[in-house]
């Protein structure tokens, strides 16, 4: 075996080798126990003495060549693989999302468009916080304390007496003290009270509505309410007012549209009670009043055709990607 001819066609072969594969079975020829090295190491027992030193170098040099070059084949081999698979998996974090990957909640949607609708008939968003005092909640909406209509809120109560708001009616009254009339708000917001079954959960959504002004009358409140539901129920229900109680207005009454089984009540709404514009500073001689409150849960509900209002809140992914 001549080294000279062998290290010739080794760089031949290791030329044409351009695969991992291929490299990967020159190693075991040349390198591999019955490899080409290991003949050349034994032809080197048989060499004469004084040419086995210089023999001995050459036969290292050619592995150590043999070694380093196809390793580094291979590595960059490796490389370049690794750098395919990262720019075939790479993702763009700053691609905008398709847009139509999710969308509003139905009860954002409702809660949205209704107050999209009073905001066109020249009302205001206005908000109020989740954690009330009594006052606000209750005292100042003529709702006394021991008074049997606060039976009617399930409250959440704080150990120092502050509550979980039950009704969005309290940014009426702290509307009321910031702004002097004319005043035209709506407050859409989160309620909550401690009650729970297909109609009811801990946490809902009001709207409220307040108009305060000169010579607000009964007449003004039907307009506004029977406007609204002609233009939320596209089908033109019949729409009735049933005389109803809330201690924070006076008259009071409840509004109830035609379905197909019977009257649902949608809202509750009346004459802001001389007692609310007194506590504000606010005579009932000069001012007048209406109000109205809502449930979005229910109008979405009822949009939608969703019969158990718990579905809205079990984080079911068809209600917010669009399908
Ligand atoms: N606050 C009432 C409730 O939660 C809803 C309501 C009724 C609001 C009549 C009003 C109103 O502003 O006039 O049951």
């Amino acid at each position: 075996m001549d080294l000279a001819q062998e290290k010739k066609s080794f760089l031949s072969k290791f030329k044409e080798a351009d695969s991992q594969d291929s490299l990967n079975s020159l190693k075991i020829q040349y390198l591999g126990k019955k490899g080409i090295l290991s003949s050349l190491m034994s032809q080197l027992s048989n060499a004469p003495a004084e040419k086995k030193p210089e023999l001995g170098k050459s036969i290292n040099k050619f592995k150590s060549l043999i070694e380093e070059s196809i390793s580094s084949s291979l590595e960059k081999i490796e490389q370049s693989a690794l750098n395919e698979q990262l720019s075939n998996e790479a993702i763009d974090v700053t691609l905008p999302l398709s847009p139509d990957v999710g969308s509003y909640h139905p009860i954002s949607l409702i809660a949205n468009e209704i107050s999209n609708y009073f905001k066109n008939k020249g009302y205001v968003l206005r908000e109020g916080p989740e954690i009330e005092s009594e006052y606000f909640n209750f005292s100042a909406l003529n709702i006394p304390e021991n008074h049997p209509a606060r039976d009617m809120h399930d409250t959440f109560y704080f150990d120092n007496g502050n509550l979980l708001r039950t009704h969005t009616s309290p940014v009426q009254i702290r509307s009321m003290e910031l702004e002097s009339p004319p005043l035209k708000i709506l407050c859409p917001g989160k309620v909550f009270r401690c009650d729970s079954d297909q109609t009811h959960t801990p946490m809902f959504h009001q709207v409220e509505g307040l108009v305060v002004d000169k010579d607000i009358n009964f007449a003004h409140l039907k307009n506004e309410i029977l406007e609204f539901i002609e233009s939320f129920f596209k089908d033109n229900p019949k729409v009735r007012f049933r005389p109803s109680y809330f201690p924070f207005t006076e008259p009071s009454v409840e509004v109830d549209i035609k379905g197909e089984n019977g009257w649902l009540e949608i809202m509750g709404c009346g004459m802001v009670h001389p007692n609310v514009l007194k506590n504000v500073g606010l005579s009932p001689e000069v001012y007048s009043g209406f109000a109205f409150g809502m449930g979005i849960e229910r109008m979405t509900m009822l949009r939608y055709q969703i019969s158990d209002i718990r579905m809205l809140f079990e984080n079911d992914l068809r209600f917010v990607i669009k399908g």
